[in-house]
This record gives structure tokens, sequence and C-alpha cells, in this order.
């Protein structure tokens, strides 16, 4: 297993994950061969109005890759991609801090526990990296997103007016960064 790669075993029923497919899941770091996936879960996840329909493209991910400064992991389920959560490390902020760029779990494997387990592992990874809290933007009338955050105790910090574009605003959330003992959800085995 690459470094900073973690596997779960148990992952949530799901209706849209057969019992057949009830397997083990990886998180392990992005790589190049897995943009082709990347861009397509892009599109499923957000190709909608209040992201303005902005997705990010190859170019981005490539962009994503090479960052220093930026942890990208994908989730896979029996070797194919079921995620991905990617955003940089700014440990120059103050305090030190990480930002969630994006995170996705294609349509047919989310309620399954897969983003919670990527969540997880982005926290576990940036607090080893010295961040104390964990920041992102997501868009209010992105409800599923709103609960996923909540549930993992990111609140609220200020409105942020036009963010994605005219009448499309976003909310700056934030969590402290080890919240280890309050990610019971995580549907560990
Ligand atoms: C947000 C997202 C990453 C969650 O991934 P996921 O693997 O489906 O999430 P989990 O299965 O780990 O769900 C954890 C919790 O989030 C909430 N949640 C997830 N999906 C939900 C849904 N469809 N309706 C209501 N709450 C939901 C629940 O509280 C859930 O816990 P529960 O299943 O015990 O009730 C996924 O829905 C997604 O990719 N959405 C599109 C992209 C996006 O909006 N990303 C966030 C903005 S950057």
């Amino acid at each position: 297993m690459p470094a900073g790669a973690a596997a779960w075993q148990g992952v949530k029923e799901n209706p849209g994950i057969g019992a057949e497919d009830h397997r083990a899941v990886e998180i392990r770091p992005a790589q190049a061969r897995d943009i082709d996936g990347l861009v397509i879960v892009e599109q499923q996840c957000f190709n909608v109005y209040y992201y303005a329909f902005y997705t990010l493209d190859r170019r981005d991910f490539e962009y994503y890759l090479q960052d220093a400064d930026t942890l990208f992991l994908v989730a896979t389920l029996d070797g194919r991609l079921a995620g991905y959560v990617l955003g940089p490390v700014e440990t120059w902020r103050e305090p030190p801090a990480a930002h969630i760029d994006s995170i996705a779990v294609p349509p047919e494997r989310q309620r399954a526990g897969i983003g919670s387990h990527l969540l997880h592992a982005f926290r576990q990874q940036v607090c080893e990296r010295g961040s104390e809290i964990v920041t992102l933007e997501v868009a209010p009338a992105n409800e599923i997103g709103l609960a996923f955050f909540t549930k993992h105790g990111f609140r609220k910090v200020h409105r942020l007016r036009n963010y994605y574009g005219k009448g499309l605003h976003g909310l700056l959330m934030a969590a402290p960064c080890d919240l280890g003992h309050s990610e019971t959800d995580t549907k560990q085995p």
C-alpha cells in the first residue's frame, strides 16, 4: 500500500451498491492514471446551477497533482475510483489551516460512507502536517453537502456573497482539524 494510504473494511450498505460490492475502500494519494475517472466524477457531481456549472477539468487535476502544497486523495473500491478530496495545506496561515477545494463521490457510490472516509483521511493527514483547522466553501443550495459537512463538525463562519456568480452565494465553513473522537460516523468496522 502506498505511503499515506489507508483501507477500511465495511462500507455502509447502499442500495446503489449490491451486497456483492460490499468490499474494502482504500484511500490513497491521487495519481496521473486517476485523471480520466476524476473528470467523469466531476461532471457527475458538480455540473449544477448553484456552482455555475463549473467543474474541474483535466488541467486543474494535473495542477493539483504536481502542487506540493496540495493534499489530493482518492478512494477506490476494488480498484475502481470511488471518490476524491483535494485542497491546500496552508501552514503559513494563522492558525495553520488546510482548505478543502473539492470533495466528491460518484452518484452510484454515495451514501455508503465513502465521503466520510475521505474527509476523515484528509483531516487526519493535514493534522499530521500541522494544520489546526480545516475550512471549505459550500453553496447553501447544496443541501446534501451542507448536511454532510455539518454532520462532520463544520460550522458556518460567514456568507460569501456572489461567490459562485451573480446571486450564487457561498458559505465559508470551518472545523477543528482533529475531531478524531467525533468521527463516529465513518463506519469503521
Ligand atoms: C457530499 C458528498 C461528498 C458526500 O459523500 P457520501 O459518500 O455520499 O457521504 P456519506 O455516505 O459518508 O454520508 C455521511 C453523512 O452525510 C449526510 N448525507 C450524505 N448524503 C446525504 C443525502 N443524500 N441526504 C441527506 N444527507 C446526506 C448524512 O448526514 C450522512 O450520514 P448518514 O448516512 O449516517 O445519515 C457526496 O454527496 C457528493 O459527492 N456530492 C456532490 C459533490 C458535492 O456537493 N461535494 C461537496 C461540496 S465541495
